[in-house]
């Protein structure tokens, strides 16, 4: 299959406009004549595979007895990364959440701790959560690192879904950078990654693998308890197009969705 997603963001729609801050459709084209086959929403399919790569690299990367979470922004992505984390690690029995606006974080911890049924702790304070956790995710639309190396405990996964939200220093005293794909985080010049390869202080090199290259165990994922390991996220468009085609298939499989005609005949052949 072949396709796209088009995604519009407003970061000020949560706020102002009672919206996700994205929005997405997706149109999927036959891998054959390239005609669209479908069109459909694909802010939850964006949603759910953004979650699922962390979750992915979790798997493979974090430890396999973390117990506790730290999220560090109240938002739409953090929810999706919470629901992979917990079905890849099931130790984990507490989760804290902050985001700059308290409000946000204390919804998200009362509506996520009845939906996943564990307990959601929301903070003031990022240092309170992320000093005692052994995974973090961070996703928010921070423009100023707030992740600390000080506060990161060794063997602690930590997971940067957005941009510029942890020191160069925490990101120096990583033991392994893995990434999805390193020449699409560079060229998005957006995460704390990205801007320390700009700044050349760091470079291809110093990334260990990507979780491709993990997955298919052509680089060993977490080798020690101790490690501390970062992976960065920017987003694959394959991944969407790939959970899009799949749902395709299967509505048409079940007869959802409604026909449409893109044309009663082609005006030119
Ligand atoms: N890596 C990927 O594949 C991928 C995919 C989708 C989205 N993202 C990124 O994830 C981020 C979050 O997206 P979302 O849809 O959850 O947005 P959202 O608007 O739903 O949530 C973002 C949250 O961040 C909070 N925030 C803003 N500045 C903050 C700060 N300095 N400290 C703490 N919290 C802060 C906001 O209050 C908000 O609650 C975006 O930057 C987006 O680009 C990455």
């Amino acid at each position: 299959m072949a396709g796209i997603k088009w995604i519009g963001s407003n970061p000020e729609n949560p706020f102002k406009h009672n919206l996700p801050r994205a929005s997405a459709l997706t149109v999927l084209n036959d891998p054959v004549t390239k005609l669209p086959v479908a069109v459909m929403d694909g802010t939850v399919i964006s949603a759910m595979r953004t979650g699922a790569a962390t979750g992915v690299a979790a798997k493979y990367l974090a430890r396999e007895n973390s117990s506790v979470l730290c999220l560090i922004g109240a938002g739409v992505q953090n929810r999706t990364q919470m629901k992979a984390v917990l079905a890849v690690c099931p130790n984990v029995s507490e989760v804290f959440v902050y985001d700059i606006d308290f409000g946000r974080a204390q919804k998200f911890a009362e509506e996520t701790s009845a939906s996943e049924n564990i307990k959601v702790t929301p903070l003031k304070e990022a240092k309170e959560g992320v000093c005692k956790a052994d995974v973090i995710v961070t996703a928010t639309m921070a423009t100023a690192p707030i992740v600390e190396k000080d506060w990161i405990q060794d063997g602690c996964f930590f997971a940067n879904v957005a941009g510029y939200e942890y020191t160069f220093d925490a990101l120096k005293s990583a033991d392994k950078i893995v990434v999805d794909r390193f020449s699409e985080i560079i060229h998005r010049k957006h995460s704390t990654l990205a801007l320390m390869v700009i700044e050349g202080l760091l470079s291809e090199k110093d990334v260990y693998a990507s979780l491709g290259e993990v997955v298919n165990k052509k680089k060993q994922g977490r080798e020690t308890p101790e490690e501390r390991i970062y992976f960065n996220s920017v987003g694959m468009g394959i991944e969407d197009i790939a959970i899009a085609a799949r749902i395709y298939r299967e509505a048409k499989k079940s007869g959802l969705g409604v026909e449409l005609s893109l044309w009663e005949n082609p005006l030119w052949i």
